[in-house]
């Protein structure tokens, strides 16, 4: 398989490579997947993350088992393996239900090689797409709230809603972004602000709740996220906190945007409720880890209930941007995300 390079992804002389996004900004540290079950501790651990950049990490070592000579049987383990890795992002499903087809097909490891190449550079292009059509979306001076983390850690490419929001400061539209801490791994504060910051682009970072209070004053113009699955019924699941703000920009009139490739579309699920949502551990959020260290603030035992994401319905969204174009909910209850 040829060499691949993202920015928290690279594959090189046949050896993966992801980026500790755990350990950032303090820490720019490379793990070497050695074994398959190290890839999935990355993932359930969130060193490698973001719902493109997990489908496709999880397929470039599907490849890299490919070429490295394992049977149809190993392989068919393996997919099997990192697909149960995380429940919500569609993206690993979708990559990995094409790759097993491929081997069900009887498909020799060079086509499943080329296959995971394409799968690759073919999310590049999706980021350039989207980043294009939300970008025209993007009016001058304005004040862009974002959550989560979007950009080039979580793809192959130049990111999802950050993408569109980097092209639309490349393009001279003076923009400047409000970002979310994102509770409770800080993924904003520790991610969004770090890209942000290498692509200087103007910022504020704020905690989850004071965007209520920055709307109500007028500061919001827009809001842009991404999503780990949209429902052909236009719902979609993204991190925990996207509903709240969809709710909040509804309620101010400020444009609510899900930016998202065609990958992250479920064509089996009709809407949010069937959507599975991850429930992760206790201590992310009786406290806080990272680079700096960890700390627990809770009473230690503090029962928790800590779903990773949440489902945002389809009615208030303003549009879905795509790699295809922009949707609104017309589109949406036409059908439009049926035949994407
Ligand atoms: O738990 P994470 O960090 O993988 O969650 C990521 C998100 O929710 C992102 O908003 C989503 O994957 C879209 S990324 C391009």
């Amino acid at each position: 398989m040829k060499d691949l390079t993202a920015a928290a992804l690279r594959y090189k002389h046949g050896e993966l490579h992801v980026l500790d996004q755990r350990k950032l900004p303090g820490e720019v540290c490379w793990q070497v997947c050695k074994h398959e079950n190290d890839l999935v501790a990355l993932i359930q651990g969130l060193a490698i993350r973001g719902a493109p950049l997990l489908g496709i990490s999880a397929a470039v070592w599907v490849g890299h088992c490919a070429m490295r000579g394992d049977s149809n049987e190993q392989l068919t383990n393996t997919i099997a393996l990192l697909r149960a890795s995380r429940p919500t992002a569609v993206n690993l499903m979708n990559y990995l239900d094409r790759l097993q087809k491929l081997v069900d097909s009887g498909a020799d490891r060079f086509l499943l090689s080329d296959e995971v190449e394409a799968i690759f550079d073919e999310d590049v292009a999706l980021c350039a797409a989207m980043s294009e059509h939300g970008a025209a979306l993007v009016a001058q001076g304005d004040s862009i709230l974002t959550h989560c983390n979007t950009g080039s850690l979580a793809t192959a490419g130049a990111g999802t809603a950050l993408g569109v929001i980097t092209a639309a400061h490349k393009q001279g539209k003076n923009i400047s972004v409000w970002v979310d801490e994102t509770r409770p791994l800080l993924q904003g504060s520790r991610l969004t602000a770090w890209e942000l910051e290498q692509a200087d682009v103007p910022y504020q970072l704020i905690c989850d709740s004071m965007s209520a209070g920055l709307m109500a004053a007028g500061k919001v113009d827009r809001v842009m996220v991404g999503a780990d699955r949209i429902a052909v019924n236009g719902d979609f699941a993204n991190k925990v906190g996207t509903y709240s703000l969809a709710v909040l920009a509804s309620h101010h009139h400020v444009p609510f945007y899900v930016v998202a490739p065609a990958t992250t579309i479920d064509r089996h699920c009709n809407d949010g409720a069937s959507i599975p949502i991850e429930q992760r551990n206790a201590d992310e959020v009786r406290g806080a880890s990272g680079s700096f260290g960890s700390c627990i603030w809770s009473p230690a035992g503090a029962p928790v209930y800590n779903p990773a994401f949440d489902v945002t319905p389809a009615e208030l969204v303003t549009g879905w941007i795509l790699d295809s174009g922009v949707y609104t909910l017309d589109d949406v209850i036409a059908g439009a995300l049926v035949s994407i």
